[in-house]
């Protein structure tokens, strides 16, 4: 694709969507991580002297204006960063915003309201998306957590401009996909989480790519109840047994090695303080459930890591928010973090957050700011942010 170095932006009005949807509290952003992310390429078009118009969703505030939900505070969090002021317009097409475009310098900074207060946005709607097309000369999508939408700011104005990647954007297609199309062998998958039925796509794709994929997380205990073993209270999806069968025999077919828990923490109830013991995983007893990944299993996930050349962690081994069941999935961030000869990528969401609560993002080779963006392109999924920018 692409990329805004690719195009001449010297006194241009320049839309660019980041992803803004930042987590706050009280009126503040508590993370900023994603505000962050965007500065390279919104440094990089104040420095090229572009006018700087920028755009994002904060929440679902499905189609209306919530005051809690207005950019203002990304805005006042964005300019602390660049150190210089950003205009935030009080609505994110028309009137109003065409003449606070109009008053800009070269260099100067608008972040534009929240797109989703207009039912258009997520909707697609081609009239909202022209609007938006209508405020400048170029679009720079540099919002890779939203390139998995299909909306007015996200796909819909790339038809309507000329359209590029940003920096951030051109980063995660690039680490993501360079792993995933041509990595670097032995190439492993820890897929963890809750549910099987969220990472059914990531697993089958993976099948076709990776040496090793190791699983965890509640979803595991649907495998292991799958191998015939029984697993008391723990998580069970029942209609997905017959899929956890085929894809461990997948596994064998395509000489996958398939790695899953040798042992378990397992509680009493699924609660902080919970009484809890170390099992192993053929004994989990009948009124416990499983909550985190054992010693045993830290240690032979963490062998496969040592061995590995590539790897992509995806969702938590146990439930993390409890610190009693934290520790599995600590040790898989500690193991990725001692790889230091290994391309380590984190994708997005859970096992991102779980990364920065043990102070280990600084060890990673990438931890992706898209959460649902970098599953679904982990799935193989070609998203529309991205299929509509133009091709080089
Ligand atoms: C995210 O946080 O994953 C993106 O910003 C997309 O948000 P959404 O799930 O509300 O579309």
């Amino acid at each position: 694709k692409k990329s805004v170095r690719d195009v001449d932006v010297k006194g241009k009005r320049v839309f660019v969507r980041v992803d803004f949807n930042v987590p706050m509290k009280d009126g503040q952003v508590t993370d900023d991580t994603r505000i962050r992310a965007a500065l390279p390429t919104i440094q990089y078009l104040i420095e090229q002297g572009a006018k700087v118009i920028l755009a994002s969703h904060l929440g679902r505030p499905k189609g209306q204006v919530v005051e809690e939900m207005r950019l203002t505070a990304a805005g006042n969090r964005l300019s602390e960063l660049l150190g210089k002021p950003v205009r935030k317009a009080d609505e994110a097409y028309g009137e109003s915003v065409k003449a606070e475009i109009a008053k800009m310098e070269n260099g100067d900074v608008l972040l534009l309201e929240n797109v989703r207060f207009y039912p258009g946005e997520t909707k697609n709607d081609p009239e909202l998306a022209k609007a938006f097309a209508e405020l400048a000369d170029l679009f720079v999508n540099d919002a890779f957590g939203s390139a998995h939408r299909a909306h007015a700011s996200t796909e819909g104005i790339a038809h309507y401009l000329p359209a590029v990647s940003g920096f951030l954007m051109e980063k995660e297609l690039n680490v993501l996909g360079g792993a995933l199309e041509n990595p670097k062998r032995p190439f492993t998958a820890i897929i963890g989480g809750a549910k099987v039925k969220d990472k059914i796509g990531v697993i089958e794709n993976l099948l076709e790519k990776v040496d090793n994929l190791i699983i965890g997380g509640g979803l595991a205990y649907t495998f292991v109840k799958a191998q015939g073993y029984e697993i008391g209270q723990s998580l069970l999806e029942e209609d997905k047994i017959e899929l956890a069968k085929q894809f461990m025999e997948k596994a064998k077919a395509k000489g996958v090695n398939f790695y899953m828990p040798i042992d378990a923490v397992v509680a009493k109830e699924f609660a902080e303080n919970a009484e809890s013991k170390v099992v192993d995983i053929k004994e989990i007893p009948a009124d416990w459930q499983a909550l985190d990944i054992g010693p045993k299993t830290e240690e032979l996930y963490r062998d496969v890591v040592q061995k590995s050349a590539t790897v992509i962690w995806n969702g938590p081994m146990g439930v993390f928010e409890f610190d009693k069941f934290a520790h599995g999935t600590k040790a898989v961030a500690e193991s990725l973090a001692e790889a230091t000869d290994a391309i380590t990528i984190i994708g997005g969401g859970d096992s991102a957050a779980a990364v920065e609560k043990f102070h280990l993002a600084e060890k990673m080779t990438h931890i992706s700011t898209g959460g649902g963006a970098s599953l679904e392109f982990m799935e193989g999924k070609v998203l529309p942010g991205v299929a509509a920018l133009n091709d080089k």
